[in-house]
């Protein structure tokens, strides 16, 4: 990678990539952004432009494209998915730490996100190392999570019709139960793998006893100290691996309009550490 730069964003997760062209990358380029996406948890990389036909190849590159059956796709090209706020839009969707498709038994190993319009400020997206979150933990909670499930479910979107989402009924699913520190299925790094989004309860503790835990590791695990934030550009994609980092939208643009296209790339039922 000669003609490269990959710059750390912070200490504990995202790298800007400048010098690639996705778009006319080689296999073997491909493959060391692969690799750092799950060393680094997100890739940043500028000025690619991407036309729907690349998003799609690069996708492809990384697996099978798992479709969102909650967001509207792109019209001409359905695999898609349009993540749009029109100025007219009172609330814009984020505001909430979360991982995408934590509701799937399989979910989605990594999300690609291609800007296409960007309002004049704000919108900025923060992600957060959920290993590093992890390590920094006392053993003794460590060990005790390690021993826990949760069940994760997709009925949020049931309430999302104020920032756009309309699902249809029989998109929602039954809920699925994950591991609270998973397992990387590509490095073994132990992850925490519990969001504000989507998850539910603990396996065998009720919703009330859960709540208290469930509230301390969100605060505890979205600490400034294991994020990184990335400012968009024009042009600008971002890679995030779903189970090494967990991310947030800044809604704090109203007014304007923000549209990126999406593709979310199948992954694994995850195992625990
Ligand atoms: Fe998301």
């Amino acid at each position: 990678m000669t003609n490269w730069t990959l710059k750390k964003l912070s200490g504990h997760c995202g790298a800007r990539l400048e010098g690639l062209s996705l778009a006319s990358a080689s296999t073997s380029q491909l493959e060391i952004v692969r690799s750092s996406l799950f060393e680094h948890g997100v890739i940043v990389l500028p000025d690619q432009y991407l036309t729907p036909e690349d998003h799609i190849k690069l996708a492809e590159f990384f697996g099978e494209i798992d479709v969102n059956r909650f967001f509207t796709p792109v019209a001409s090209h359905p695999t898609i998915a349009e993540v749009r706020t029109t100025p007219e839009q009172k609330n814009v969707i984020g505001g909430t730490w979360h991982t995408d498709h934590s509701y799937d038994a399989a979910p989605a190993m990594c999300s690609i996100l291609s800007a296409q319009q960007l309002p004049p400020f704000g919108g900025d997206t923060h992600f957060a190392s959920m290993s590093s979150a992890y390590y920094a933990m006392s053993s003794g909670l460590q060990n005790m999570l390690r021993h826990l499930s949760a069940w994760h479910s997709d009925g949020s979107f049931g309430s999302s019709s104020d920032v756009g989402i309309n699902p249809k009924q029989d998109a929602f699913r039954d809920p699925v139960l994950h591991p609270v520190i998973i397992k990387h299925p590509k490095t073994g790094a132990p992850c925490v793998y519990v969001n504000g989004d989507f998850t539910l309860n603990f396996e065998n503790w009720t919703i009330e006893e859960s709540i208290p835990l469930l509230s301390y590791l969100y605060a505890f695990i979205t600490k400034p100290i294991f994020t990184a934030r990335v400012v968009w550009e024009p042009g600008m994609v971002v890679i995030w691996d779903n189970r090494l980092v967990q991310h947030y939208a800044t809604a704090d643009y109203s007014g304007h309009t923000r549209l990126m296209h999406r593709i979310t790339v199948g992954g694994v039922p995850l195992e625990p550490f």
